[in-house]
């Protein structure tokens, strides 16, 4: 059971003091009956506000399909960000939508967005090993030996100690490939090219885990359960 107004204002619909207002006109309900109170304790899942359902009230997890263009930081000054494609409730909620790892401003395609701290953990830890596939699109020719060279674990980036895990290149024209990784370093599809002498003009990420993009449209969003 959680008091009404703390419920509302950390799913981001209103402040706790707006939750008062919105009480007072009628706009929640419990299992059907319309609030009394805004400091009344109530079950999340028997709330309704104007008549919909309170969203993702056990956590909120969503796929985000990145144009190219946008920054996947808070932080303002870098372009727009991945947040601005959001609604803006998502914003408000506690505690704080955020992504599950990275995509470079350049880069497009798939990445979680959440609130619940232990799966962006699950997702971003080294350790999870979770698989994220790339179509990747280099300046000149890709030789077919570069397949066996990702796949080798050899492959060392500048100022780094450790050789890249073991990565799978399909290479799929004579521009582009598919490349799957398990690791998330910096900029690492791009470095990885790089350090064999090939520069990646187009990076889209097209599945996390076991995720994909499908029926999501650049620019849109989708729930998941969580
Ligand atoms: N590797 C990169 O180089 N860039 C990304 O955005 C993701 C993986």
């Amino acid at each position: 059971m959680r008091r009404l107004d703390q419920l509302l204002s950390s799913l981001g619909y209103c402040s706790r003091q707006e939750a008062r207002e919105v009480v007072k006109a009628g706009q929640v309900s419990v299992a059907g009956v319309v609030a009394a109170r805004s400091d009344q304790r109530v079950d999340p899942h028997q709330v309704t506000l104007d008549g919909e359902p309170l969203e993702a009230i056990d956590g909120l997890l969503a796929i985000l399909h990145k144009p190219v263009g946008y920054v996947c930081t808070h932080a303002d000054g870098e372009g727009p960000t991945i947040y601005e494609l959001l609604p803006d409730r998502w914003m408000m909620r506690n505690p704080a939508v955020t992504s599950a790892g990275r995509l470079d401003k350049d880069t497009s395609g798939l990445i979680l967005v959440t609130d619940i701290g232990p799966l962006v953990h699950r997702f971003t830890s080294p350790r999870a090993e979770v698989e994220k596939v790339y179509e990747v699109t280099v300046d000149h020719e890709l030789e077919p030996g570069l397949v066996d060279t990702f796949a080798s674990g050899e492959i060392m980036l500048r100022n780094e100690a450790k050789p890249c895990l073991p990565a799978k290149l399909v290479i799929t024209s004579p521009l582009t490939a598919s490349l799957t990784i398990t690791e998330g370093r910096y900029h690492q599809v791009r470095r990885m090219f790089a350090s064999q002498g090939w520069h990646v003009t187009g990076l889209h990420r097209s599945r996390f885990a076991d995720y994909t993009l499908d029926g999501i449209d650049e620019g849109e969003w989708r729930l998941l359960p969580p």
